[in-house]
C-alpha cells in the first residue's frame, strides 16, 4: 500500500454547485483507496470565487477573502465526505497533524484550506511531506504545466517532464491574491522541491484519467521530479 496526496481543485470538483463532479469521483476515489491510503485535498471552486469577488467589491481586505475562501473549501470537503459515505474519515481534517491522525483509521482523509496566503494546492504538499506521500497529484482543469496560460497563450508548449527548480521558475512570477487561479502556486512548489516527493499535474474534467494515472500509469500530464524513477503506476 503506498500514500497519495491529492489536490482537487475546486474548479474540477465543483466548478459550480450545478456542474458539479462528486457523483463521478466517488467511485474512483473509492476505488483508489481500495489499494492506497489516500488523502484529497479540496477547492473552493466558483461558488468561493463568486463570494470573494463580492468580498473585494465591499472593500474588504485580501487575509479575510482568504477566509472565506477556506470556508468554501470546507463546506466542499464535508460535502464529499458525506457523499463517500464509510469509505472515508467522518470529519474534514483542520490542520495537518489532525489529517495524520484521521489517517490510523485506514480510511480516505478530506480536507480543505487552512491558513490565509495560500491554496490548496500549499495545503496537500505540505500534507504529502508530512504524511511521506509516495506521489503529490495536482488534479486541475489544464492536462499539466505549460510555457505559459494555454487558455490565453495559444502557442504555449507543454512540458512533459520538469525538475522542481524549472517548475519554481515558472509559477514564480505569479500573483497570490484571494481566489487566485494558477496551476500551481508558489508555496506548493517550493514545498515541492524541498521535499523531493515526485509531483504529477493532471486534467480531471474526467474523473477516470486520476484512476488510470495512478493504477496503470496511463495520463497525459506533466511529471515534475528530480528523480529517474517514475512516481506513476503505483
Ligand atoms: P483554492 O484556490 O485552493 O481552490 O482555494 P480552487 O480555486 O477551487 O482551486 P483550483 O484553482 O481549482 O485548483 C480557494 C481560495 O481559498 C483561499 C484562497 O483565497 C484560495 O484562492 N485559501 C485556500 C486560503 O487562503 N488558504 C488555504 O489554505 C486554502
Amino acid at each position: 500500500m503506498k500514500t497519495v496526496v491529492i489536490s482537487l481543485g475546486g474548479s474540477i470538483l465543483i466548478p459550480t454547485l450545478e456542474k458539479n463532479k462528486i457523483e463521478e469521483y466517488v467511485p474512483v476515489l473509492k476505488k483508489i483507496a481500495a489499494r492506497h491510503q489516500l488523502f484529497v485535498v479540496v477547492g473552493g471552486g466558483g461558488e468561493a470565487r463568486r463570494y470573494i469577488e463580492v468580498a473585494r467589491a465591499l472593500g474588504i481586505d485580501e487575509g479575510t477573502a482568504d477566509e472565506i475562501g477556506i470556508l468554501f473549501t470546507r463546506l466542499n470537503a464535508t460535502l464529499l465526505i458525506s457523499a463517500l459515505h464509510d469509505a472515508a474519515y467522518p470529519k474534514v481534517a483542520e490542520n495537518h497533524a489532525e489529517a495524520k491522525k484521521f489517517a490510523e483509521a485506514g480510511k480516505i482523509v478530506v480536507m480543505g484550506g487552512i491558513t490565509p496566503g495560500q491554496t490548496t494546492d500549499a495545503v496537500a504538499a505540505v500534507l504529502a511531506e508530512r504524511v511521506r506521500a509516495d506521489v503529490f497529484i495536482n488534479v486541475t482543469s489544464v492536462d499539466g504545466i505549460y510555457s505559459a496560460d494555454p487558455k490565453k497563450v495559444k502557442t504555449a508548449t507543454r512540458f512533459e517532464t520538469l525538475t522542481p527548480t524549472q517548475l519554481l521558475k515558472i509559477v514564480g512570477s505569479t500573483a497570490l491574491t484571494a481566489g487566485s487561479n494558477t496551476v500551481l502556486d508558489i508555496v506548493a512548489a517550493r514545498v515541492v522541491e524541498r521535499s523531493h516527493i515526485p509531483l504529477v499535474v493532471l486534467d480531471g474534467s474526467k474523473p477516470k484519467n486520476l484512476s488510470s494515472a495512478i493504477l496503470t500509469g496511463k495520463f497525459t500530464g506533466t511529471i515534475v521530479s528530480d528523480k529517474k524513477k517514475k512516481p506513476l503506476p503505483l
